[in-house]
């Protein structure tokens, strides 16, 4: 099955293609452009982050690659199976990923990691067509309010249908049940608003659900 994938050089989002073209200038030897899932169509579970870090996945083409927020969630897909070998920040560490797979809600990096509105429906399709092309697709792990959102609409529902709580679980129908948690970004690790017991919690969840 191929996926609907953003264009290389996409200009869906006027604001964001811009951003790329300076990053480019800037960074010429970097990857600036839509970020690739990584991980097998076949998986059982999908990790929906928000968008690309600028000097992370931005810079290494692949997701959560080289992002602060790499380091918690890769040791933690490490930790409880999902993933085998080592993960090094750098996409040609070799590490592979089990029965899951790791999107973002928006494939471009946005300026201060802040996609508007308008940037998160344009991905949308992305997310959907992804969705609807993952035959043993089970749980969706939703990283933040925006992956919440853009999740609930790729899959057909309005926005209000399903509060964003952490670790509630919610049937989006089609098989498919999306648990929501506290993205594991710097400010909310080092806030503690999410602890890594709380995001250890979440994969206790997904693992009794799969
Ligand atoms: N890097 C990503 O690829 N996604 C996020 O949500 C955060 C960092």
């Amino acid at each position: 099955m191929s996926l609907l994938q953003p264009d290389h050089d996409c200009t869906l989002c006027p604001r964001l293609a811009a951003f790329r073209q300076e990053n480019r200038s800037a960074f010429p030897d970097k990857f600036n452009a839509p970020v690739p899932s990584f991980g097998g169509q076949e998986a059982r579970l999908l990790i929906v982050g928000l968008a690309p870090g600028l000097r992370g996945a931005n810079f290494t083409g692949r997701p959560f690659t080289g992002d602060y927020a790499g380091d918690l969630l890769y040791q933690t897909l490490l930790d409880f199976g999902f993933a085998k070998g080592a993960y090094k920040a750098d996409p040609q560490d070799g590490l592979e990923l089990i029965d899951c797979r790791i999107t973002n809600a928006v494939r471009c990096v946005p300026p201060e990691n802040k996609p508007v509105g308008a940037e998160i429906t344009a991905c949308q399709p992305f997310l959907k067509n992804q969705i609807e092309n993952m035959p043993n697709l089970k749980v969706i792990l939703t990283l933040g309010l925006v992956a919440h959102n853009a999740t609930l609409r790729a899959s057909g529902h309005k926005q209000s249908a399903f509060k964003f709580t952490h670790n509630g679980a919610h049937d989006l129908g089609g098989g498919h049940i999306m648990i929501g948690s506290y993205h594991c970004s710097r400010y909310n690790t080092n806030t503690r608003r999410l602890t890594e017991e709380m995001f250890r919690e979440v994969f206790q969840h997904i693992k009794s659900v799969l």
